[in-house]
């Protein structure tokens, strides 16, 4: 196994990425940041400084489990062992398992990549990923081992929405008596790149340049009857996305680093920190170019499209293709995605089963509350805050006083809760109490959607946890019921994610092993809804860690490294 290293610089820019100039979060330059390729078992080195001068900083390697790789679940896949020690220290989330890297220093990640797959980076402090700081993770097979399906070449590309407020005002409004809500994005990028429309009424002139090279089209090339192996990651603040390539179907292979049995697709539904991998045949008429197009659904948006080109070579790749882009699914349509959800399964001899009971069952209740009258979002309404000292510091150092030292709620009212109707009670509390897990046992957890403030109103959350994959177990529409729902898990082919969505007024239950000691952020990643509250942290096995590195001290109670 090699060792791969990274110097990386992250800094504010002037950038374009849809012809209006703002200011974005560049690493070495460039957004979305480098893609870090490597191969299983190798081990990841990034030096980060931190040229933001006057904002700390701290990057997440999402999907990677910073673990010992312990018990028998991932080992099995390829028949890759894993004898390193786990980093949980360098999962990179501000809070909880490190300080941030304050303006000027340099902090050093270094972890092992232990899975094959498609995984994700960003920033995981504050908004800083609305301003651009991520980028993708490809991890391939060891040598003389090879993926279940066959194709000629590889491309990658990362979703995202834009906004064109800076971060500091949207979390100016979002902290604000009334609610300043951040609206919906001003486009949608595709590797980095849209068009905004620069003639809509307001806008200035000199900042917004439709020639502007930096927002002209994404171009993804292909040889007419080849076939493509696309990894495709969603890093949107706040949408969930529809993505197709006109006239060609998609046959999804992978999902968050896992097989899966092939089903082919005209769109995929992707919600943000989800990644999937699908093949595509350049099997259209190769004269003309094709329309990439990604799309929001699940919230009725006034966002635009976001446009890409499907070149056929030997085309001139800057030629628009001679049709009208597809408009893509109704974005009110639950049905399809709620399909495509349920047809992700692990493929056919590439299956871990999930352990057949669960020794705890957690249900974690979605809402809008409010606050002292600030809106925020809240699990079994109890609306998170991270405490200034990281929670993987405080438990290992046994800093009791860091944070809220009671358990959160195993769940919510499920006898007289409404979740087709907003909160009759809508006010929630804040807290900083954790769940502390027991090392190895297996939990169960049911995401139950509800209904948001407003009437007739409930969201499409993204729920991504950190240092685990785990099974989904199943989908359900309305009140979970403890006593007949869990019969109809899946327990013969459940696929292995680290994010996964729960419909409006639905339900997903999950199950993973607590086995990889450390303290893990479970949270919505739309953006905002985790900057307010949507998340709880687990806990597990830190007693079995060895001393911590010195360089995650640094902030509050834990300025210097015992
Ligand atoms: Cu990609 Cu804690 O998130
Ligand atoms: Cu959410």
């Amino acid at each position: 196994a090699a060792i791969r290293y990274h110097n990386w610089e992250v800094r504010y820019e002037y950038k374009s990425p849809d012809c209006y100039q703002k200011l974005v979060i560049t690493i070495n330059g460039q957004t979305p940041g480098p893609t870090i390729e490597a191969q299983q078992g190798d081990t990841i080195v990034v030096e980060l400084k931190n040229s933001l001068v006057t904002e700390n900083v701290a990057i997440h390697w999402h999907g990677i489990h910073q673990g010992l790789t312990w018990g028998k679940d991932r080992e099995v896949v390829s028949g890759f062992e894993c004898d390193q020690r786990g980093t949980p220290w360098f999962d990179g989330v501000a809070g909880v398992t490190q300080c941030p890297i304050v303006p000027g220093d340099t902090f050093v990640y270094k972890f092992v990549v232990d899975r094959p797959g498609t995984y994700l980076y960003h920033a995981h402090y504050g908004l800083q990923r609305v301003n651009g700081l991520f980028g993708m993770i490809q991890v391939s097979l060891p040598p003389g081992v090879s993926e279940p399906y066959t194709y000629d070449d590889e491309k990658s590309i990362i979703l995202t929405d834009w906004y064109h407020k800076s971060t500091f005002e949207q979390a100016t409004g979002l902290l604000s008596i009334p609610f300043g809500w951040v609206g919906e994005p001003q486009s949608l990028l595709i590797q980095g790149k849209g068009s905004f429309n620069c003639s809509t009424p307001g806008i200035e002139a000199k900042l917004c340049n439709a020639t502007n090279p930096e927002c002209s089209p994404y171009v993804m090339t292909v040889v007419p009857g080849k076939t493509y192996k696309l990894r495709i990651g969603s890093l949107t603040s706040l949408e969930a996305l529809s993505f197709e390539i006109e006239g060609h179907n998609m046959t999804v292979v992978e999902a968050d680093g896992s097989n899966v049995e092939p089903f082919v697709v005209k769109n995929l539904f992707i919600y943000s920190g989800e990644t999937y991998s699908v093949l595509i045949k350049a099997n259209q008429a190769p004269t003309r170019n094709y329309w990439i197009v990604s799309k929001v659904v699940a919230r009725n948006s006034t966002t635009p499209n976001g446009l890409a080109i499907f070149n056929y070579h030997p085309n001139n790749p800057t030629t628009s293709p001679p049709t009208v882009p597809p408009v893509g699914p109704a974005w009110n349509d639950v049905e399809p995605r709620l399909a495509q959800s349920q047809a992700t399964k692990a493929r056919q001899g590439y299956i871990t089963p999930p352990p057949e009971k669960s020794d705890r069952v957690i249900v974690l209740l979605n809402t809008q509350n409010k606050i002292n009258g600030y809106t925020r979002w809240s699990v079994n309404n109890v609306s998170f805050n991270l405490p200034n000292t990281p929670y993987l510091i405080a438990v290992k150092e046994k800093l009791h006083h860091v944070f809220n030292q009671s358990p959160p709620p195993n769940g919510y009212d499920h006898r007289h809760y409404d979740i087709f109707n907003p909160p009759t009670n809508p006010n929630a509390t804040t807290s900083t109490s954790i769940y502390k897990l027991q090392f190895d046992s297996t939990v169960d957890i049911v995401i139950q959607n509800a209904n948001a403030l407003p009437a007739n109103d409930s969201e499409t959350h993204p729920w991504h946890l950190h240092g685990h994959d785990f099974w989904v177990m199943g989908y359900g529409k309305g009140k979970f019921n403890i006593h007949k729902d869990p019969k109809k898990y899946n327990l013969v082919d459940p696929i292995l994610k680290n994010t996964v969505s729960v419909q409006p007024y639905g339900w997903t239950a999950l199950r993973f092993r607590a086995n990889n000691p450390g303290v893990w952020y479970f949270h919505c990643h739309i953006e905002y809804h985790l900057f307010l509250g949507m998340g709880v942290v687990f806990e597990e096995g830190v007693k079995k860690l060895g001393k911590l590195p010195p360089s995650i001290f640094g902030c509050g109670d834990a300025k210097v490294s015992p």
